[in-house]
């Protein structure tokens, strides 16, 4: 049993959890998304400012929710890597303020290994190996998770992640920020047949494709070109139609991808995470394919999809609970690939 609180800043979301191993004894979200809404995308400088106001405010909610006093939490956590420089910033320098107050270990967390983690607050039986199918606005990867902090890279995007070519799909088609929900909602009503759009595919130096990597750029401009094109013979965009064609690409896209990397490696789970985890099109796509081939597909709870500080105060609690600490010098990092979570801690 142990108990971490840990807060999450590395984007757009103020947030603050606790959790006791894998399961969420308290969840405090305060999203700044109307706040970046009128500039059509995240502003790092207005985000940082907004977690500074909103932070203390997240923390004591987070810590009343959980009915716990200090004494009773083992480890305290947050985000340092990858994300925004300035918004990473407030919640590193918080965590290791109340690490030192109160005497407790603290523990930097990797974003994406928060979001494979996420997983595990739906399924606590759930442990490694599996592949993991990361999906947020700012990464595409699929991941073989052999253990807690040991990740190998086996597909990654070439050019946009997935959740960014939503947003910017959105845009283009004036539906607003962010992308993904709004996209998402509009398919619904949309035909997903109306329109034929490209799967990307990377092309390997000595012929054929990378069967694992994905690309969105061409598909974004491809859905440009059909916008204009129809607007000028018709006078209007048929959205819905577009958003819905537009999903079922990304969705078909990605499931080939993440069932063929499975079976390769005979990895028999598919755990899902990011923000596009959310998306109803590629869970009802991955779903179909996995149970074709006899794969298991685990989803994190909606609410657990984008950011949030339950997967981080999880993801550490697994660290904690295998004696990793993180050292008071630690710093934040803008860049930093999964592979190298274990230079993290001592
Ligand atoms: O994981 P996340 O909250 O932040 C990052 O770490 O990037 O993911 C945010 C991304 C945004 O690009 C957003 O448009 C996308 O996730 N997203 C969705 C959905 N909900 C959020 N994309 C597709 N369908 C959704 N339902
Ligand atoms: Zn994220």
């Amino acid at each position: 049993m142990t108990i971490v609180f840990a807060i999450e800043t590395s984007c757009d979301e103020t947030a603050v959890a606790i959790v006791n191993d894998r399961q969420v004894l308290s969840s405090t979200i305060a999203s700044q998304i109307p706040i970046h809404q009128q500039y059509g995308g995240v502003v790092p400088e207005v985000a940082s400012r907004q977690h500074l106001e909103t932070l203390n405010w997240a923390i004591a909610q987070a810590v009343e929710q959980s009915g716990l006093d200090w004494s009773q939490i083992d480890g305290i956590a947050a985000t340092c890597a990858p994300g925004l420089v300035g918004a990473l910033l407030v919640g590193l320098t918080a965590a290791k303020t109340l690490a030192v107050i109160h005497k407790k270990p603290f523990l930097g967390v990797h974003h994406l290994e928060g979001h494979i983690y996420a997983t595990y607050l739906s399924e606590p039986s759930l442990n490694p190996p599996f592949l993991s199918l990361l999906v947020s606005g700012g990464h595409t990867s699929l991941i073989y998770v052999k253990e807690c902090g040991v990740y190998e890279t086996l597909g990654e995007t070439r050019d946009d992640a997935a959740g960014e070519a939503f947003d910017k799909v959105a845009r283009l088609l004036k539906l607003g920020y962010p992308g993904g929900p709004v996209i998402d909602k509009l398919a619904q009503i949309g035909n997903p047949q109306a329109f034929v759009l490209p799967e990307g595919k990377v092309s390997l130096p000595n012929g054929g494709y990378h069967p694992y990597d994905n690309s969105f750029s061409g598909l974004k401009t491809a859905v440009l070109r059909l916008a204009q094109q129809l607007e000028k013979q018709t006078g209007d965009i048929p959205v819905a139609d577009i958003a819905a064609s537009f999903q079922e690409t990304v969705a078909r896209s990605l499931t080939k991808r993440a069932i063929a990397c499975a079976l390769d490696y005979g990895l028999d789970t598919i755990a899902i995470g990011g923000g596009v985890a959310a998306n109803s099109g590629l869970r009802k796509n991955l779903q179909a394919a996995a149970s074709k081939h006899n794969l298991r597909v685990l989803f994190p709870p909606l609410k657990f999809c984008t950011d949030n500080a339950a997967m981080i105060a999880c993801a550490a609690a697994n660290h904690l609970s295998l004696g990793h600490t993180s050292p008071l010098t630690l710093g934040v990092e803008s860049r930093l690939s999964l592979t190298q979570v274990m230079k993290l801690y001592h």
